[in-house]
């Protein structure tokens, strides 16, 4: 069986991150969306609100496994009997970071592939940093996210203005 596992922040999940599960979760016979925390980042949701969020969004794919982990991808992949990784690349300033980060890995563990997808273009411009910027402002992020994420996008920015 091949099982790939799609890591990031998902700070929160985009739909741009949707279009790459939803193709990635055709190639491969599981698919393992991964929450991967990073004491160095500052995030908006917690590691159990992006799991929850993701799982709510991608119920109704029937080879989709939502889960987190602290510490090294390719230990993660380990543990979890996986070989390949999974990234989407939006723009050209996406490829510098994520070849290192595939040269990296697969430096520590050469039986790891990491493939990059195309992101679809309707998306190639969206990050959730940007998502969570335009609605702290006032923009409506209905294109970006399902609604599920809006609400709690929207919920996180009236907690912090009490
Ligand atoms: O969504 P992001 O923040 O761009 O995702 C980056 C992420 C979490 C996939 C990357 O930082 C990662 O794989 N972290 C796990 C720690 C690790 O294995 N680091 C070494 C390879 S960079």
């Amino acid at each position: 069986m091949k099982v790939c596992v799609y890591p990031g922040s998902f700070d929160p999940i985009t739909y741009g991150h949707l279009d790459i599960i939803e193709r990635a979760s055709k190639i491969f016979d599981k698919l393992i969306v991964a929450v991967v925390c990073n004491p160095n980042k500052t995030s908006a949701f917690t590691l159990e609100e992006r799991v929850e969020l993701i799982k709510e969004c991608t119920k109704d794919f029937n080879n989709i496994e939502v889960d987190s982990f602290c510490g090294l991808l390719i230990d993660y992949l380990r543990q979890k009997e996986a070989t390949v990784v999974v990234k989407g690349l939006r723009v050209i300033a996406d490829f510098e970071y994520e070849f290192q980060m595939a040269l990296l890995n697969k430096n520590l563990d050469p039986d790891i592939e990491t493939v990059f997808m195309m992101t679809n273009n309707k998306y190639s411009y969206i990050s959730s940093s940007m998502v969570k910027e335009i609605a702290r402002f006032g923009a409506n992020i209905d294109e970006f996210v399902p609604i599920i994420i809006k609400q709690k996008v929207l919920g996180k920015l009236t907690a912090g203005k009490e």
